[in-house]
């Protein structure tokens, strides 16, 4: 079943990834790093307000739907350098597994050529079996990345990169 990307630019489409990213967040990182970590992450980085800003900024943010129903979330932002940042992607539970983030990345890797960028890159938890899955999905790690966010707390990643031929 397709797949349909929705930007998503006003404050309720904003809100409303916010609260898929609560759900998805809760269930998915407590696990990973922490209720404490999780609760400083979501309000610091996916807030309404929070990711007002992003857009600002010039991420952009993207509501996943399987024919009217939400079952994830995108961002993404290119950067100076001829590369795509996929700073979010995330499913809800329900929906991973069975092609859905492949339909996704060859979405954003569609999107990347049209713009004449050349390499996707994301950041990733060393601990998060995504890693495995992104590397199925053509990616390899650069380099370990720590970095300080805040609050005592550290996001202890992967960069992961993907150059398109
Ligand atoms: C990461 C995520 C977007 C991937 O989407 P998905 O629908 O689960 O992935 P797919 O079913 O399309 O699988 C893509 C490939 O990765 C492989 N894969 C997926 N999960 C895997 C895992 N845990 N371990 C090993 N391989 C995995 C699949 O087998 C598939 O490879 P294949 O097509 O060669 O068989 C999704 O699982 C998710 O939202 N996870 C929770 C949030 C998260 O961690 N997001 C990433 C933050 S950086």
């Amino acid at each position: 079943m397709a797949l349909i990307f929705l930007p998503a630019r006003t404050e309720e489409a904003i809100a409303a990834i916010a609260t898929m990213a609560r759900t998805i967040w809760y269930e998915y990182y407590v696990p990973l790093i922490g209720r404490a970590q999780v609760d400083y992450m979501v309000a610091r980085f996916q807030s309404t307000e929070a990711m007002q800003q992003q857009v600002l900024e010039g991420y952009e943010y993207f509501t996943v739907q399987r024919e009217v129903a939400p079952i994830g979330y995108v961002a993404i932002k290119a950067d100076d350098d001829g590369g795509l940042f996929i700073s979010k992607l995330y499913l809800l539970r329900e929906a991973r597994g069975g092609g859905t983030g492949r339909a996704i990345m060859a979405f954003i890797e569609e999107g990347a050529r049209q713009r004449g960028l050349g390499r996707l890159w994301l950041t990733v938890n060393k601990g998060n079996p995504a890693v495995k899955a992104y590397e199925r999905l053509g990616f390899r790690i650069a380099a370990p990345i720590v970095m300080d966010i805040g609050g005592g707390f550290v996001m202890d990643d992967f960069r992961m990169e993907k150059v398109l031929e």
